[in-house]
């Protein structure tokens, strides 16, 4: 039996920890810092994966007898790109993710443009900018409307669609000058914007393999009918009707193995999990983003549809032996809606009870939660997904809606159109 280290805290960790803990090769689990739902199946501390040297001092301090850490997951962006993998790999630890290298298809979203244009992969036509004085000349000569992005990573907030010049201008300067983003916008990237259906599709990769999972889509508004300032995700569901045959052959032939080529034409051994945010333009399929991670909320929807072992995939991975393992998909369909901190996005308080009424047939994913002594009390702005999985859609939602009405604490907020096709 193997023991597994998780870095990270959220939904997306949950949902890999419950599919871990299915493996018959996973003894126990650990998780930094977790959450209350995740320490009820894994072992938790409250550190940081940031905290480099305290994440290598609690993989020293696990019992090496009993209970050495086999694995370590690195899940989420801010760890991967400051080369978690790269230090644990290093001192010898198995860790499943990017190096920082690898990893930079996430953190520069200038480098990715790039990587696309030098690999013939479809993308929106796109500038970089180092100075705001360029940056605002080439966006006076832009059509409208276009995309400004912080060239690093931003929680998912550094991208700003822009309808005029003023509000480019406006754009340019938050990021540029006023450094909303810090670091993050010492560099933009203007786009052109893409109309289309956005899906996304996650895929398992060796570095000589590459392996797709099943399509999703989320909601990334706060409201419903898709209004109001983008979240970390308010829900999402698998798989997404968009992503038909053809735009999977589109995607597989054009994007995927264009990508795994272009990286190992580039030198770089990618070992992990490529994100690959797509939109279903009129012209095909093109690139919206790269992430070197499980998207969350996406994993939530796809994790609970793999008919197979993570652990042998993770594993496989890092070996670089993925082409001998069978990656299986259930033939069904998965609902997550997420349950959030009232004035979420934007400040919220924390602290309050939650109740939970026995839900029939569903998965709650925690995100921010922990234990307050035995009170089970919210502790972020995404409190706890609820995920159903049945044959359809329609069903998954309703059974997912069903739990939520059983799930209670004070300001709850949900939207109530997830898994509605918009
Ligand atoms: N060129 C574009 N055309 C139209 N919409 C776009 C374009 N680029 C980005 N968007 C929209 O903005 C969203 C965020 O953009 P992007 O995925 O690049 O940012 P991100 O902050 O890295 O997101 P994530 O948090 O998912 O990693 C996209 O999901 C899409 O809806
Ligand atoms: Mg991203």
């Amino acid at each position: 039996m193997k023991n597994v280290l998780i870095l990270g805290g959220g939904g997306r960790e949950h949902a890999i920890a419950e599919k871990l803990r299915k493996s018959d090769k996973v003894g126990k689990i650990f998780c930094l810092p977790g959450n209350a739902g995740i320490s009820e199946i894994a072992e938790c501390k409250d550190i940081s994966p940031m905290d480099f040297d305290a994440v290598y001092d609690f993989i020293e301090g696990c019992d090496f007898k009993a209970t050495p850490v086999d694995m370590v997951v690195v899940a989420s962006d801010d760890p991967l790109a400051k080369g978690m993998v790269d230090f644990l790999t290093e001192k010898g630890i198995r860790a499943f993710g990017p190096t920082k290298k690898a990893a930079e298809l996430e953190w520069s979203k200038s480098y990715a443009k790039d990587f696309m244009y030098r690999h013939g992969i479809p993308t929106a036509k796109s500038a970089s900018f180092d100075t705001y004085k360029e940056a605002l000349a080439y966006v006076e000569r832009q059509e409208y409307p276009c995309v400004i992005k912080a060239d690093g990573l931003a929680l998912g907030k550094g991208v700003i669609i822009c309808n005029d010049f003023d509000e480019a201008k406006k754009a340019l300067s938050d990021i540029m000058l006023d450094k909303y983003f810090g670091e993050s916008g010492s560099r933009v990237v203007v786009e052109e914007f893409m109309k289309g259906k956005e899906v996304s599709v996650l895929a398992f990769t060796d570095g000589k393999t590459i392996v797709p999972m099943v399509s999703a889509q989320d909601h990334k508004k706060i409201y419903d009918g898709d209004e109001g300032p983008n979240t970390g995700g308010m829900g999402a569901f698998s798989p997404s009707a968009a992503y038909t045959d053809e735009v999977r052959a589109d995607f597989e032939k054009n994007v995927m193995y264009p990508t795994l080529r272009g990286l190992i034409e580039d030198g770089i051994e990618y070992k992990g999990v490529i994100y690959f945010g797509l939109m279903i333009t009129d012209s095909g399929v093109k690139v919206v983003e790269y992430n070197s991670r499980f998207g969350d909320p996406e994993t939530q929807v796809v994790l609970p549809r793999l008919d197979g072992d993570l652990y042998e995939i993770f594993d496989a991975v890092i070996d670089g032996r993925l082409a001998d393992v069978p990656v299986k998909w259930y033939d069904n369909c998965a609902v997550c809606v997420i349950m959030a901190s009232e004035g979420y996005p934007y400040a919220y308080e924390k602290g309050f009870d939650i109740t939970i009424d026995n839900p029939k047939n569903v998965t709650l994913y925690h995100a921010g939660t922990r234990y307050f002594g035995d009170r089970l009390v919210t502790n972020g702005g995404r409190v706890i997904g609820v995920t159903a999985t049945a044959d359809t859609i329609e069903e998954a939602r309703r059974i997912a809606y069903v739990g939520v009405a059983r799930v209670h604490f004070k300001g709850e907020y949900f939207r109530t159109d997830i898994g509605l096709n918009l």
